[in-house]
């Protein structure tokens, strides 16, 4: 799985970092970290991220 997040949409709404945080840390208000190439682990938390984010940025591949 990889995962991008269109930090042109984030609005730093932070459920990603709250469901996901070993993936995706933000620092201050919308300065959006994570790794693109997640560990198997954080699948099932990443999927649950790009779900609930309020803006749908998060776009997940699967390989
Ligand atoms: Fe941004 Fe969505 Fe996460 S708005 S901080 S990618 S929940």
């Amino acid at each position: 799985m990889r995962v991008v997040v269109d930090l042109t949409r984030c609005q730093g709404y932070a459920q990603c970092v709250f469901l996901a945080p070993d993936v995706f840390q933000l620092h201050g208000e919308e300065a959006l970290l994570y790794d693109p190439a997640v560990p198997e682990d954080q699948y099932e938390r990443v999927r649950q991220a790009a779900a609930a984010c309020p803006v749908q940025a998060i776009l997940v591949g699967e390989e």
